[in-house]
């Protein structure tokens, strides 16, 4: 998967097992692209963990979920993304709906670079797999990435779960 100036890396299972035990010979042989010493962070740790769990269940659940976000230019990792997981796998139980949630490294931000790749992930489940209804969710004190689901067209459906606004964006 690819935008303008990203390419969108599905991370295999062996390169989750390698950051999840901190092996940084393993990621650099793994991974086609340059990773900052600093991840994961201890919240992306936890989200590695969390899907890896779900892929030992499910591996169908593959195409849907961690991303590495690549700036093609230089080949470096500046961030992740995924969805919660295929359709149903959402903080509302749309079973029509897929839930996208991103991070952009705190260097690289303010470039365009959330807004880019959430297009093309919506872009691709769109075309490759007939998605209509897309969710988000952020906290009401996260200015930025609130300014980023008004850029993308999400709308409030006026539901707050676990603290989160949820978002709604219909194509
Ligand atoms: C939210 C996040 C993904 C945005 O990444 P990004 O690549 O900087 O996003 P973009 O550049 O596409 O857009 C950011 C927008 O927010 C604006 N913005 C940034 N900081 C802001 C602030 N403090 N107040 C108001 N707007 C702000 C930027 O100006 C930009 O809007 P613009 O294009 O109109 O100028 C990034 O801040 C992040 O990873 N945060 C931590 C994780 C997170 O909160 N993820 C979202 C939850 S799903």
């Amino acid at each position: 998967m690819r935008s303008e100036r990203l390419d969108l890396v599905l991370m295999p299972i062996p390169l989750i097992d390698a950051f999840i035990a901190q092996d940084r010979a393993a990621v650099d042989r793994l991974a086609d692209y340059r990773v900052p010493a600093s991840f994961p962070t201890a919240g992306a740790l936890a989200l590695l963990r969390f899907r890896r769990e779900q892929l030992t269940h499910d591996p169908s659940r593959s195409p849907w979920l961690l991303r590495a976000i690549v700036l093609r230019d230089t080949r470096r990792m500046i961030g992740f993304v995924n969805f919660h997981g295929p359709p149903g796998s959402n903080d509302v139980g749309a079973p029509d709906a897929v839930e996208l949630g991103w991070t952009v490294f705190p260097n690289h931000r303010r470039r365009g670079y959330a807004t880019e790749t959430a297009r093309a992930l919506m872009n691709w489940a769109a075309t490759e797999r007939g998605i209509r209804r897309f969710i988000s969710s952020t906290t009401p004190d996260n200015a930025p990435s609130l300014r980023v689901h008004n850029k993308l067209g999400f709308a409030r459906t006026g539901q707050v779960v676990d603290g989160e606004i949820i978002f709604e964006l219909r194509r």
